[in-house]
């Protein structure tokens, strides 16, 4: 067993985020009950991280044995009492409010005392969260990079009455994993994305002012300041939905208009082009990745 006293991890939610999360979880080890809204959509989350260990595999990164072991151990699950057995649960549901606090609601009367209830929210108060439960000294952010599998950093998130124990074990958690943990204070946005997406927005507002093209920002942000994306193809990445929501946070939760989301990111959005996901963004692309 990798980290003492997690012999079931639960992972909620089996979409980008939950499934990278169940993926890596299971490659280094553990026993993986990832949950979603039924069984159907649970396998179909398994089914896409099959496919992307076997693109692994074609790339001679990993083993066909590899594979198969962490396949045997993730174990697709179609609702959340399922994970009464967990010893420690992530979830990553979709970025909803009430989704979420009734989740964890759910969970607070479904696992046992002391088990760890992390979220992997990018934008929502982990306080609040844990103010829907009766143990928010077990609640705590767990915040993963997209693509789980490839990035390194787990931003730890402490709500107000989060307890130290919490955090350390958690952080023990995500070091198992392989990943590097940077702490930060429960307020609009965290770190990561406090910084990211004005730098997004900004992006949007050059475009609409026309100051470039969008491949003349990206291959400026992308070949003037190393970065692996440029800033609007890293949007659609992200979603443009996503990227929208969490500028609304941040210009609610913080109250400057410096976090004003851009006009154009709005139109993006209310068009119903979020980018990769959708197939169309600031770039268009194929579905079905
Ligand atoms: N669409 C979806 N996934 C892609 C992708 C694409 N266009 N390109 C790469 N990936 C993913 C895939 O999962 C791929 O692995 P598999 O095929 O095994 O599934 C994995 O990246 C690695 O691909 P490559 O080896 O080809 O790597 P690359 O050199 O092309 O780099 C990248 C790809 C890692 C995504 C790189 O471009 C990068 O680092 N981009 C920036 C990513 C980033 O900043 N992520 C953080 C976003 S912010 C966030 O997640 C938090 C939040 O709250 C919004």
């Amino acid at each position: 067993m990798p980290v003492s006293q997690i012999a079931n991890l639960g992972v909620i939610g089996a979409g980008q985020m939950g499934g990278g999360i169940a993926r890596i979880a299971a490659e280094r080890g553990y026993r993986v009950l990832l949950a979603d809204i039924n069984l159907a959509s649970a396998e179909a989350g398994k089914a896409k991280i099959e496919r992307s260990l076997a693109r692994g595999v074609a790339k001679g990164k990993v083993s066909q044995e590899h594979v198969d072991d962490t396949l045997a151990r993730l174990v697709p699950v179609g609702s959340l009492e399922d994970l009464r057995e967990a010893d420690f649960v992530i979830e990553a549901a979709s970025e909803n409010v009430d989704l979420k606090l009734s989740i964890f609601e759910k969970l607070d009367a479904i696992c046992a005392p002391g088990v760890i209830l992390a979220s992997n929210t990018s934008s929502i108060s982990i306080t609040r969260i844990g103010a829907a439960t009766s143990r928010p000294g077990d609640v705590i952010g767990m915040h993963f990079m997209n693509p789980v599998h490839v990035m390194k950093l787990v931003e730890v998130i402490k709500g107000l009455r989060t307890d130290e124990e919490t955090i350390a074990r958690t952080v023990a958690l995500a070091e198992d994993l392989g990943k590097v943990c940077v702490e930060a204070r429960d307020i609009a946005g965290f770190a990561v994305n406090r910084i990211l997406m004005p730098m997004i927005n900004e992006a949007f507002y050059a475009l609409y002012e026309g100051i470039a093209s969008a491949e003349g920002i990206d291959a400026a942000m992308k070949l003037g300041t190393n970065q692996p994306m440029g800033p609007l193809q890293l949007a659609d990445f992200i979603g443009l939905d996503t990227c929208l929501a969490i500028m609304e946070v941040l210009h609610d939760g913080l109250g400057d208009g410096k976090y004003r989301p851009c006009p154009l990111l709005k139109n993006y959005v209310l068009a119903g082009d979020f980018g990769q996901k959708t197939g169309r963004g600031v770039y268009t692309y194929e579905k079905g990745r």
